[in-house]
C-alpha cells in the first residue's frame, strides 16, 4: 500500500512523468543496455525494442501501477501483475535483476526531469517501484 507521505506526492508528479515517458523510455533502454549487453540479447528481444513496443510497456506500466495505487488504495491491479509476471517468468527474468532496471529507469528520470525531481519526488516514486516490484517478485517465485 502506498504511504501516506508518497501518496499527494505521486497524485502531483503522476502527469508529468507520464507526459514526459516517451522521451525517459529509450535513454533508459540505451543506458541499461550498455551498462549490461547481456540483456539485450539474452532477455529482451531487439525486434521488440527496435519497435519501441516493449520499451513503452515497461516504464508505462508503472505509471498505470501508480494511478491504480491511487484510484483503489488498498489494492493491487492483480490482474495486470499475474501477466506481466507469466511474461516475466516465461524469460526467467529473476530478482537480482531488479535493481538494474530500478537504476536505469530512474537515472534516466533524472536525466529528462533533472531539477523538477525533488528529493520527495524521488522517494514516492521509487516507493512505488518497489511496491510493483516487490509484488512482481512474489508472484514470479510461486511461478517459478
Ligand atoms: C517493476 C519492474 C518491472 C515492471 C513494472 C515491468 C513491466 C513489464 C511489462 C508491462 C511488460 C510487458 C508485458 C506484456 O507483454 O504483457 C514487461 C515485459 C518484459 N520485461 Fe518487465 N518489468 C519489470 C522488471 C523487469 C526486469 C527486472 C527485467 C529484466 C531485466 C524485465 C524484462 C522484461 C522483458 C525482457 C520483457 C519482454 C519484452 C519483450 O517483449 O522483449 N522486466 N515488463
Amino acid at each position: 500500500m502506498l504511504s501516506e507521505k508518497s501518496r499527494p506526492v505521486i497524485e502531483a508528479t503522476a502527469a508529468v512523468v507520464a507526459e514526459h515517458m516517451p522521451e525517459i523510455t529509450p535513454l533508459f533502454y540505451a543506458h541499461m543496455f550498455e551498462a549490461h549487453p547481456e540483456l539485450l540479447d539474452g532477455v529482451f528481444s531487439r525486434a521488440n525494442q527496435r519497435n519501441g513496443e516493449q520499451a513503452q510497456a515497461l516504464a508505462g506500466s508503472i505509471v498505470r501501477f501508480a494511478v491504480h495505487l491511487l484510484e483503489n488504495p488498498g489494492t493491487l491491479p492483480e490482474a495486470v501483475l499475474s501477466r506481466i509476471a507469466h511474461k516475466h517468468t516465461a524469460l526467467g527474468i529473476v530478482e537480482e535483476q531488479y535493481p538494474i532496471v530500478y537504476e536505469n529507469l530512474f537515472w534516466a528520470i533524472g536525466e529528462v526531469l533533472g531539477d523538477a525531481v525533488t528529493p520527495a519526488m524521488a522517494d514516492a516514486w521509487t516507493e512505488v517501484y518497489w511496491l510493483m516490484a516487490d509484488a512482481l517478485i512474489k508472484i514470479e517465485k510461486g511461478l517459478y
